[in-house]
C-alpha cells in the first residue's frame, strides 16, 4: 500500500517541564480549538482513540510523530502506545522529547517497538545553561537518561532508535551552539536539529531572540557548527539557512562540491523536492498529505492551522475526513489562489521545504504559534 501521509500527534496536552521559551512556562495544559471539547479529564489521548487513529492512518503513513507540542513520554500508557504503533511498520516513527521521563522499561520498549528516531531536546551543554533553560530539569538526570537509551540499544544489538539532538538557539545558550557537535557525537547521536527560538503564544520570548545580533556573525557560527557536525558524521536533520547568494561558491567545481556536501549533510534531500512539487501543484504541500491530531481529538490539515478542525477522532474516520467538505474547501482555496482559514496569510505556503529554515533576520515571525518540529 502506498504511504503518502505524514501524521503528527500529541499524546497529551501536558509537560513535566516549564522551559523558559516554551508555552508551558505560562500554562499547565495546552488547549486547542474547539476549546469546549475534551476526550479525557487529564488531557491525555485515550489509548482506545490512539488505536483507532493508528489503524486508520498508520498503514498509509511514511512518517509518524508521536509528539509535537507537548511531552509524549508522560502519557501513563506510553509503552502500550508504542506497541500499537509498531503494528503498522511505519518507516519513520519518531518523537521529540525532553527524555527525562525515560525508565529502563520505556527504553526497552522504544527499542523493541522499532522507534526510528528519538529526538532529545537539549538546549545547553553545561549544567548551568541546561538547567536555566529546561526548568526544573536536572543535568545529571538528562545524562543518566541518555546513558539508559544507549544501553538499551546496545544490549539489544539494535541500530534504532537513532538519537537526534534538538537545540533551540537563543540568548541564554548563545555560546553553547559551538559545543553541540562534540556533545552529540560523544552521546552516540546520529543527527542534530538546530532552530532559532521563535515567538510562542503566551510567552515573552523577546529577551531570548537573536534577531538583534549581526546576521553575518550568526551565519558564520552556524556554518562552522554545520561543517564540524558533518565532519563528525552527524546528519543535519534540520538546520537554519546560513548561506546567502553572495557567500555561495561560484564555478562549476565549487558548486558541485557544495551540492555534494549538502546532500551528505542531509540538507538537500528528496523529501524536499517532493514538497516543492506538491506546493507547486496544489498551492501548499500539507493539506491532504499531513494530518495533525491534537489531544482533544481535533484533526487539522497542517501544523499551523488554528481555525476549525477538519474532523474529530474518535467519531470521524479518515475516509470521512479526507472526503469531507472542510478539507475540500481548504484544497480548493489553495488551488485557486483564494486561500481560506489559516491558509489565508500563512507564511509557510510560500516556502519550498517542509522545514522552514530561518535566517537570523527572519526569526521575528509574523504570528506567534506553537513551536514544533514539523518533520
Ligand atoms: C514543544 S517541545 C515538545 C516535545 C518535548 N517536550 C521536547 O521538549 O522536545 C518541541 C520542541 O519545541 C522546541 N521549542 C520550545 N519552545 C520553542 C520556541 N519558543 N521556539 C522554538 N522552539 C521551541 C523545544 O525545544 C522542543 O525541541
Ligand atoms: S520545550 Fe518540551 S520539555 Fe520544555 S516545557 Fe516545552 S514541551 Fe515541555
Amino acid at each position: 500500500m502506498p504511504r503518502p501521509l505524514n501524521v503528527i500527534l500529541d499524546l497529551t496536552a501536558r509537560c513535566n517541564l516549564k522551559c523558559v521559551m516554551c508555552h508551558f512556562s505560562s500554562a499547565d495544559r495546552l488547549v486547542f480549538p474547539p476549546f469546549d471539547r475534551s476526550i479525557s479529564d487529564d488531557g491525555t489521548l485515550p489509548v482506545e482513540v490512539f488505536e483507532r487513529i493508528a489503524a486508520d492512518l498508520f498503514p498509509r503513513a511514511w512518517r509518524v510523530a508521536l509528539a509535537c507540542a507537548a511531552e509524549p513520554m508522560i502519557h501513563p500508557r506510553f509503552r502500550e502506545i508504542l506497541a500499537i504503533a509498531a503494528r503498522y511498520g511505519v518507516p519513520d516513527l519518531w518523537f521529540p522529547t525532553n527524555l527525562l521521563a525515560l525508565t529502563p522499561a520505556t527504553a526497552a520498549s522504544i527499542v523493541e517497538n522499532r522507534v526510528t528516531t528519538v529526538a532529545a531536546s537539549i538546549d545547553g551543554f553545561t549544567k548551568d545553561t541546561y538547567e536555566k533553560i529546561r526548568v526544573p530539569a536536572k543535568w545529571e538526570r538528562l545524562l543518566a537518561c541518555l546513558d539508559l537509551l544507549a544501553a538499551a540499544r546496545r544490549e539489544s544489538g539494535s541500530k534504532t532508535p537513532r538519537l537526534r539532538i534538538i537545540f533551540t538557539w537563543m540568548k541564554s545558550n548563545r555560546g553553547d551552539l559551538a559545543l553541540l557537535p562534540e556533545f552529540a557525537a560523544a552521546h552516540g547521536a546520529s543527527e542534530i536539529d538546530v532552530r532559532f527560538v521563535s515567538p510562542t503564544e503566551g510567552v515573552d520570548v523577546g529577551p531570548q531572540l537573536l534577531s538583534d545580533e549581526d546576521p553575518e556573525a550568526l551565519n558564520a557560527e552556524l556554518a562552522a557548527v554545520a561543517h564540524e557536525a558533518v565532519r563528525r558524521g552527524l546528519r543535519l536533520a534540520s538546520f537554519p539557512q546560513f548561506e546567502s547568494r553572495a557567500t555561495r561558491p561560484r564555478g562549476l567545481a565549487a558548486r558541485a562540491a557544495r551540492r555534494l556536501w549538502r546532500m551528505r549533510a542531509g540538507l538537500d534531500r528528496l523529501e524536499y523536492l517532493r514538497y516543492a512539487w506538491y506546493r507547486r501543484v496544489n498551492g501548499c504541500a500539507y493539506p491532504g498529505r499531513n494530518y495533525v491530531i491534537r489531544p482533544n481529538g481535533a484533526v487539522h490539515p497542517c501544523n499551523y492551522w488554528n481555525a476549525d478542525p477538519i474532523g474529530f477522532y474518535p467519531q470521524d474516520g479518515i475516509g470521512a475526513i479526507a472526503a469531507g467538505a472542510p478539507l475540500a474547501r481548504i484544497l480548493e482555496g489553495l488551488r485557486t489562489g483564494r486561500p481560506v482559514g489559516t491558509c489565508d496569510g500563512c507564511q509557510e505556503r510560500g516556502f519550498t521545504t517542509m522545514y522552514r529554515l530561518r535566517s537570523g533576520a527572519s526569526t521575528r515571525a509574523a504570528t506567534a504559534r506553537l513551536p514544533t518540529h514539523p518533520g
